[in-house]
């Protein structure tokens, strides 16, 4: 018992310490910018492993706080399929609520975690200081939108692989679109985990418009639906002549721009009446 306090007190302190030295260090050096913004999966992530978020939590303690408040971090602390005497999950289910989910039905954490997005950070964490940078992905520098896409898509998608509904080996900064054998599925609008089924079809992502456009990650205030705003000054942060007063003066006094061009929260962004909202 005194033991383990003093070791949690001493381990507190030694991450104190770190934290100070680490933060020196970040100071005023700047990684190299030959190995970022890949156009393809970076070299390191072939031997690259996961860690885990406590991990990157140490150094990153603002993400961290941000993170714990989205939806994604409760399938951390709790799976849908915890509950005694609940059916045991689809591989397809397993897949969408872990994070380094393995071929064999094994993972590295419960729920949607740092590295579900910015992949395995073994090689990250053993880099040294100044080039870290190098050794980890961050969504908003990969060139492209099928890129950018796919870190969300391959959860938030319905698809097939060859004969896989899901994408076992994927690696972020890869193309899952691009990828052999990938095939998108027919689907009924409006259901869940298939935003990027809809959006590809949309005028936002032919013009490079993707998730990470609108939603958040780890912002520092919980906010609804994840969304960078709300949603009247989200779309005109884009659209900005689109005020309702004048663009849809008819529309109800708690009317978004969702109402109209999210139906059912379908992703697809069509103007009313044009189609695919509904069938
Ligand atoms: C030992 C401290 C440390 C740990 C542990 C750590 N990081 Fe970092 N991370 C850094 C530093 C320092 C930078 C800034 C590097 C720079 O600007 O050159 C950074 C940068 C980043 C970036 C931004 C990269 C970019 O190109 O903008 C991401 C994303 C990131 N880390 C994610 C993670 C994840 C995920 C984990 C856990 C797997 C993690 N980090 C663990 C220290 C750490
Ligand atoms: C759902 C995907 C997702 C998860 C989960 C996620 N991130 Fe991020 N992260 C992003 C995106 C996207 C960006 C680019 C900036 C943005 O759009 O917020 C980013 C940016 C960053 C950066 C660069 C600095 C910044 O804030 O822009 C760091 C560092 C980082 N994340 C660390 C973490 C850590 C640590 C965790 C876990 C506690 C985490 N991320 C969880 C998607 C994610
Ligand atoms: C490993 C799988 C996975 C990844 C990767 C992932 N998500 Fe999710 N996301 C989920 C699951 C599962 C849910 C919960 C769905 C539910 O309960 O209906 C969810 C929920 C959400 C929600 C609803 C949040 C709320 O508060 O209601 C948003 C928005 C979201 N994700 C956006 C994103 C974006 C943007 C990215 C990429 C930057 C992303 N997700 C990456 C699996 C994932
Ligand atoms: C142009 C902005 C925009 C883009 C791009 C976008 N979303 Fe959304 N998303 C929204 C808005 C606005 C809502 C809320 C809709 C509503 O109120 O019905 C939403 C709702 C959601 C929800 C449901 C949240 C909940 O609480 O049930 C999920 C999940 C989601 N988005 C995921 C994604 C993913 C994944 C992508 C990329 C494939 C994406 N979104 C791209 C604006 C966007
Ligand atoms: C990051 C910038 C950006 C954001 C944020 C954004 N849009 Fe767009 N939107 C675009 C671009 C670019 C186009 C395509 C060029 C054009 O038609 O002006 C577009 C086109 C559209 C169209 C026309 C589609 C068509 O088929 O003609 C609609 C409708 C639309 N957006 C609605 C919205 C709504 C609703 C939101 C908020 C939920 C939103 N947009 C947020 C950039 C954005
Ligand atoms: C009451 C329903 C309604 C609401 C609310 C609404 N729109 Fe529209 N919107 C329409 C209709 C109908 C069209 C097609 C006719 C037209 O172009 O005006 C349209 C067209 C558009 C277009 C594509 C045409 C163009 O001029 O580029 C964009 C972009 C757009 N709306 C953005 C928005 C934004 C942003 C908001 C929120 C500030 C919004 N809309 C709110 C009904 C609505």
């Amino acid at each position: 018992m005194k033991l383990s306090l003093l070791g949690a007190v001493s381990t507190y302190v030694l991450t104190g310490l770190i934290l100070a030295v680490l933060a020196t260090a970040a100071i005023g050096q700047d990684a190299p910018k030959d190995n970022d913004k890949p156009d393809a999966v970076p070299a390191y992530m072939a031997t690259a492993t996961y860690k885990k978020s406590t991990m990157c939590k140490m150094c990153h303690k603002a993400q961290g706080t941000g993170w714990a408040t989205t939806k994604h971090a409760s399938f951390n602390k709790e799976l849908p399929w915890d509950a005694p005497g609940a059916a045991k999950p689809a591989p397809e289910e397993v897949y969408r609520h872990v994070t380094g989910y393995n071929a064999d039905g094994t993972y590295s954490e419960k729920g949607i975690t740092c590295e579900a997005c910015h992949g395995p950070g073994s090689a990250h964490i053993g880099a040294p200081m100044a080039t870290k940078k190098n050794f980890i992905v961050n969504p908003a520098d990969l060139k492209t939108a099928g890129q950018k896409i796919s870190i969300c898509g391959r959860c938030h998608g319905q698809y097939t692989i060859g004969d896989q509904k899901i994408a076992v080996k994927f690696q972020q900064g890869q193309d899952l679109l691009k990828t052999d054998g990938f095939k998108l599925d027919k689907v009924e609008p409006g259901k869940p985990m298939q935003e990027m089924n809809e959006l590809v079809t949309s005028k936002h992502f032919k013009h490079g418009v993707v998730c990470i456009n609108c939603h958040t990650s780890h912002s520092a205030t919980a906010t609804e639906h994840s969304l960078q705003k709300p949603i009247i000054e989200l779309c005109q942060g884009c659209h900005k002549d689109k005020v309702m007063a004048t663009h849809a003066p008819k529309a109800p006094a708690d009317a978004t721009c969702a109402t109209c061009h999210m139906p059912k929260g379908v992703h697809t962004f069509r103007k009313p009446g044009e189609g695919d909202d509904k069938d």
